[in-house]
């Protein structure tokens, strides 16, 4: 095992660095949508809750862990979950670390690609000319007959943009991704601010506007308590919590892994984690939801976010609602892609690291080749879901990937621990050289709470009932009716529910049921890949130490 000499070269750069881990596309396509489909107002209080409950807490074990296993020099999940107890099958959970990041970097460098190809079309004012309407499906190689797709221009933007991350890793961690994320923070905060001062101060009477921009974030903004009781929006809430924190991926460890022994975690994670609450709910609430109300009216924005995602508004609706503002519009169009592609890169950077970290310090491997291997695989990886996008590739990958994994890693490794670490010596981890005072009942919260809430979501997303209607689900399973799976569950996934069709259609060609299935083997495929590497890796270190 190689000691790695790296480390951060400055609070801020740390701090910075973190927080643009968790500041990504999430913060302003997914969350906007998540409040619109689950209420507004009625979203924010279990959103809140969940950050205060699940999120801080997973945020402090995570950077405790990361720096206690960092004085071992690892640096990378399966080494960091090897040093939390004496079991054997503790570096097997840490393969999550990998699987998650490389898996989720596939799809993540593709949209985040998009972003950049979109920063091009509106400077040369591609979208006064054409509409995205028409734009996008052609750029991604929609057809409407074909599941697969070549697009070059999107695979070319997609090459350029792994080979920037590729540069960016390859030149370590102060040189290359804190400089990164001390250059792509301000400039989005900036650009976030710029965008919202214009989005919020256009009035009915404006050419296109039908109604206040206020009204959108009075939606998204005002409490609403009713939330509290409905368990589907409590899911909701908990899961973009996970996805714009980026916790239970194994990156906020690699990270924290290059923290010194005495140096904080308490303050640094908390401030990492706050400010990427302030980019989320404060700009990424007041950008696309208020603009697009302005200019379609919220039940139009309600009904384009109905997935739950806002890449339609976002990558339809915004280029063409700018064209109302005049000489601003190409700037404004790239504000907003430039703003969304430095949240995706400072973010697909922290996915890269720890691959790079573990290739590092466990095979010995240089940083240069190391950087080109995570590029090489994220391409392959990458170009699969480019491949077959419109098959619905991507959408799989995002599901078991980007959400059901963070969740089975966070769950596991809150108890791995309190319980197998300890909590004495857990709590010692988290409050030594603290800059702030971590207020007691944390330990509580961290011990019992947290991993019982996300017991609760494990559970909840396994047999969500159908259309998030727990009560009438115990109904009829109480009166023999029997348990109405959800068809959006993990099980109903799984099982395929409400989809009957065969892999091959009555004409012989494929069907989106197949690429599911194989996207599927292929995500366990890289999983059981990515176990054997460790499994080989820690056979080869016993060999050595022999
Ligand atoms: N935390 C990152 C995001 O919000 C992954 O996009």
């Amino acid at each position: 095992m190689s000691r790695s000499r790296e480390g951060w070269a400055s609070r801020v750069g740390l701090v910075l660095a973190m927080a643009g881990n968790a500041v990504g596309l999430g913060n302003f396509l997914r969350f906007p949508a998540q409040a619109a489909q689950n209420g507004g107002g009625a979203f924010l209080v279990p959103y809140l809750v969940s950050f205060v409950l699940m999120g801080i807490p997973l945020l402090w074990v995570e950077w405790a862990m990361g720096r206690y296993g960092g004085q071992f020099g690892h640096h990378s999940a399966p080494g960091i979950l090897d040093r939390m107890g004496r079991y054997r099958w503790l570096k097997y959970v840490g393969v999550f670390g990998l699987f998650t990041n490389v898996t989720v970097a596939a799809y993540y460098c593709y949209i985040e690609s998009w972003t950049l190809a979109y920063v091009w079309h509106s400077i040369v004012g591609t979208f006064r000319r054409v509409e995205p309407t028409t734009f996008f499906p052609r750029y991604l190689g929609q057809h409407a007959d074909s599941l697969f797709a070549v697009p070059p221009e999107a695979a070319f933007f997609f090459f350029v943009t792994l080979a920037l991350n590729v540069w960016i890793l390859s030149r370590g961690l102060a040189k290359g991704i804190e400089v990164a994320a001390k250059i792509g923070m301000p400039l989005l905060v900036l650009f976030g601010i710029v965008l919202v001062v214009r989005g919020l101060t256009v009035h009915v009477g404006d050419p296109g506007v039908v109604q206040s921009p206020l009204a959108g974030l009075n939606f998204v903004w005002k409490p609403d308590l009713s939330g509290l009781a409905q368990p589907k929006v409590w899911l909701a809430a908990a899961g973009q919590i996970f996805f714009t924190l980026s916790a239970g991926m194994g990156t906020i460890h690699c990270y924290a892994a290059y923290v010194r022994k005495n140096q904080d975690v308490a303050l640094n994670a908390a401030s990492a984690g706050w400010m990427n609450e302030f980019v989320e709910v404060v700009l990424g609430g007041s950008l696309l939801i208020p603009i697009a109300t302005a200019y379609l009216g919220l039940s139009a924005v309600q009904g384009a976010t109905s997935g739950g995602s806002g890449f339609s508004l976002g990558f339809l609706a915004l280029p063409t609602l700018f064209n109302n503002w005049g000489w601003f519009a190409p700037l404004a169009g790239a504000m907003w892609f430039g703003l969304l592609f430095f949240a995706g890169i400072t973010s697909s950077l922290a996915m890269g690291q720890p691959i790079l970290a573990y290739l590092e310090d466990e095979l010995g491997v240089r940083r240069a080749r190391a950087a080109l291997t995570f590029g090489f695989v994220t391409a392959l990886l990458g170009f699969f879901c480019v491949w077959l996008y419109p098959g619905g590739a991507f959408d799989e990958f995002d599901y078991w990937s980007g959400t059901f994994s963070l969740v089975v890693f966070a769950l596991l490794e809150s108890i791995v621990f309190a319980f197998v670490f300890g909590m004495e010596r857990g709590w010692e981890e988290i409050t030594r050289g603290a800059d702030i005072a971590v207020p007691r009942v944390f330990r509580f919260v961290i011990q019992w709470v947290t991993p019982a809430f996300l017991l609760a979501v494990f559970v909840g997303s396994l047999v969500q009932p159908a259309a998030g209607d727990w009560g009438a689900a115990f109904r009829s399973l109480f009166s023999g009716g029997g348990w109405p799976l959800d068809a959006g569950s993990v099980l109903g996934k799984v099982l395929h529910r409400g989809d009957a069709t065969a892999w091959f259609g009555p004409d012989g060609r494929a069907t989106p049921k197949l690429v599911k299935d194989v996207s599927r083997l292929l995500l366990c495929g890289v999983f059981l890949a990515c176990s054997a590497l460790v499994a080989w890796t820690w056979r080869r270190k016993a060999r050595e130490a022999r």
